[in-house]
């Protein structure tokens, strides 16, 4: 190779060279530039909190409710919230969401605490791990959540035992249909009762049977009931489904003297209402307590003080006060 074409070789490699060196400076400065802003973006968006809600059944239309409110809050809020429940009622399945919850370190629990004596630990368990709990529907008042959102349970139970010593006439025998042995608002929502009922000498319990919180057994419990119990004429459910069981039992015996009372408004019980099978139900405010629970999670985490007990209300609803949801 001559002198001339060496030189020109080494041009034109210079030069190929310099092309590489500057599209390399360049894709890097543009790398760090993303990176940059990248970074910048994570800064200035916090992440969202992320709560979770633990109810005692999942697909149970009176946890869907809460479950609505709780969804609607979050929205508003921007939050998170997660919905999570035992496909059917469980309490070790409850026990064992919550144990997750606090496992996964979220930012807020919202838990029914079905049993204070076995969701005490739990709930102090993620206090003393920084996660804020709220009890909602059942409360343990002797944890250290920080506030309990729901029925007050024991006047439930009273207002229960109103609506019925005010309209059942003469002497009778009450069968009682609770939703769990081991539901403290269940316990509660009976003592209430009983409270009432003592009361009023014409007026007898004579039978206490559990449901499970389902209506099918509700309604195999009350028949078992009824076929002991002939004398029963009054019979009263304590949870969602309960009085829709009962009515499920009257049918199949063909008991249409039967006085039957029940608890909450799903729409079953509110038609029942409308066609004089169920003569009037305790109604609890499901959509609300969701709503506040959330609403008050976030009053905590922006450091505002909150109240231990925010209890929403409850009203007897009978025919002449019946709306059904559809009207609504
Ligand atoms: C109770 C809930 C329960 C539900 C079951 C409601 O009356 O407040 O604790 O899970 O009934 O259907």
């Amino acid at each position: 190779m001559t002198d001339k074409k060496w030189t020109m070789s080494l041009i034109i490699l210079f030069f190929l060279f310099l092309y590489v060196l500057f599209h390399f400076i360049a894709s890097t400065q543009k790398l760090e530039k993303t990176v940059e802003q990248l970074q910048q973006a994570s800064h200035s968006a916090p992440q969202m909190p992320h709560f979770v809600l633990i109810s005692q059944e999942f697909d149970n239309p009176y946890w869907r409710k809460i479950e609505q409110g709780a969804k609607a809050a979050a929205n508003q809020y921007g939050v998170n919230v997660e919905y999570i429940g035992p496909l059917r009622t469980s309490m070790d399945e409850q026990m064992k969401l919550l144990e997750k919850a606090i496992a996964s370190r979220v930012d807020g629990i919202i838990v029914q605490s079905l049993n204070d004596k076995y969701f005490t630990p739990l709930i102090d368990k993620a206090i003393s791990r920084n996660i804020p709990v709220i009890t909602i529907d059942t409360d343990a008042p002797m944890s250290r959540r920080l506030a309990y959102v729901g029925t007050n349970n024991f006047e439930a139970g009273q207002l229960l035992g109103k609506a019925v010593a005010s309209r059942v006439k003469g002497k009778k025998k009450i069968g009682v249909i609770i939703g769990s042995d081991t539901a403290e608002n269940q316990q509660l929502r009976l003592k209430g009762f009983q409270s009432v009922i003592a009361q009023h000498p014409h007026l007898t319990i004579v039978a206490v049977s559990s449901s499970n919180i389902s209506r099918i057994q509700a309604s195999i419990q009350a028949e078992r009931m009824l076929r002991a119990h002939p004398d029963i004429s009054v019979m009263v459910g304590t949870s969602a489904l309960d009085a829709i069981g009962i009515l499920m039992a009257t049918k199949n015996l063909q008991r249409d003297d039967i006085e039957i009372f029940g608890f909450d408004d799903v729409e079953e019980t509110l038609q029942a209402i409308q066609h004089g099978k169920i003569v009037a139900t305790v109604i609890q405010k499901p959509y609300d307590m969701g709503f506040s629970a959330v609403k008050l999670m976030m009053d905590h985490l922006s450091a505002r003080e909150i109240e231990k007990e925010h209890f929403t209300s409850i009203e007897v609803i009978d025919k002449t006060n019946v709306q059904l949801e559809e009207a609504k």
